[in-house]
């Protein structure tokens, strides 16, 4: 059902937000499609949250995505949350209903999954133990999507235990929560590793992790996309990995946002990596 007798209006809530790279994509899915409508950044500050959700249906917004720091606040301000933005604990996108009411739903799990089948053809989450870093939202996501597509072990360390044993408390099978101090040992025998952390983000110091253990087959993927090469990607390349950057990640989870807003699937195409790129190296 798309909407071609009236402007469509689509955004991204976040604070700050005027470094996103999703108003780029959507607006260019509105061009390639040929439909009148656009995608702003709405920078918003965490207290005005609930009202900025609420002024979404009075103005003619289809949904929005939510990003930093919205994402589990969000969650408690919508209408209904599906079952998958439940067990991750974090919406990422809202779509507004007909009747004005939002439904809260997480893209972030699909985004991950898809950037991986997509740039490594013929991978398998089961093809051997998963060193996940990072405990936050972003890993939420993907050690639920990595257990979905069947993944045995998942190794998952984090600054602060915690967290990660949150993770193994609520996810059960296969997360085990490890120690910090023992990351670089986590990383014998893995498949992968997937930095979920922050470090390594333009701003903040590099993760400091040795690869030394870690096997010159596994994959070795960043959520993290500003920079597209991280130090850890650079690191892990540098040796022979095969790495995955973040951007693959940001692409994919919009194209589920298209569907529930607008009813249309767009494609995640090279013209459209190539655009977003060459804003960011
Ligand atoms: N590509 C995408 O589409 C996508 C999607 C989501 C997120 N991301 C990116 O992923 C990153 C994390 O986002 P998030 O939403 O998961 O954030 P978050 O919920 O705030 O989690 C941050 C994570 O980083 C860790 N961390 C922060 N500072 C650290 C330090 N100095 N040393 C070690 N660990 C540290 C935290 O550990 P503690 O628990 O100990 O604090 C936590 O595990 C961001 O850069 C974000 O832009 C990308």
């Amino acid at each position: 059902m798309a909407h071609s007798d009236r402007f469509l209006l689509a955004g991204v809530m976040g604070w700050p937000v005027m470094h996103s790279r999703s108003p780029m994509m959507h607006n260019y899915w509105f061009k390639k499609h040929g439909l009148a409508g656009t995608y702003v950044p709405l920078a918003i500050r965490p207290e005005n949250l609930t009202a900025a959700l609420r002024g979404l249906h009075p103005l003619g917004f289809a949904g929005v995505n939510v990003t930093i720091p919205h994402k589990q606040e969000a969650m408690k301000i919508v209408d209904d949350v599906d079952a998958l933005a439940r067990s991750i604990g974090a919406i990422s996108c809202v779509v507004v209903r007909p009747d004005g009411s939002l439904a809260g739903t997480n893209n972030d799990c699909y985004g991950f999954i898809h950037a991986v089948k997509q740039e490594q053809p013929g991978w398998r989450a089961d093809a051997g133990p998963i060193v996940v870093i990072g405990a936050g939202g972003g890993s939420r996501a993907v050690c639920y999507g990595l257990a979905r597509e069947g993944a045995r072990e998942i190794r998952l360390v984090n600054r602060t235990l915690d967290r990660a044993k949150e993770i193994e408390r609520e996810f059960g099978a296969p997360i085990k929560a490890l120690r910090w101090e023992d990351r670089h040992e986590t990383l014998e025998g893995a498949a992968m590793v997937v930095n979920t952390t922050s470090q390594g983000m333009v701003g903040n110091s590099a993760l400091e992790i040795r690869l030394d253990k870690l096997s010159k087959s596994a994959l070795a993927a960043d959520i993290v996309y500003i920079p597209l090469e991280t130090p850890f990607l650079a690191a892990a390349r540098a040796r022979g990995n095969r790495t995955i950057n973040g951007l693959g990640m940001l692409l994919n989870q919009g194209r589920p946002a298209w569907k529930a807003w607008f009813g249309i699937e767009p494609e995640v195409t090279a013209e459209l990596r190539a655009m977003v790129e060459k804003t960011i190296s």
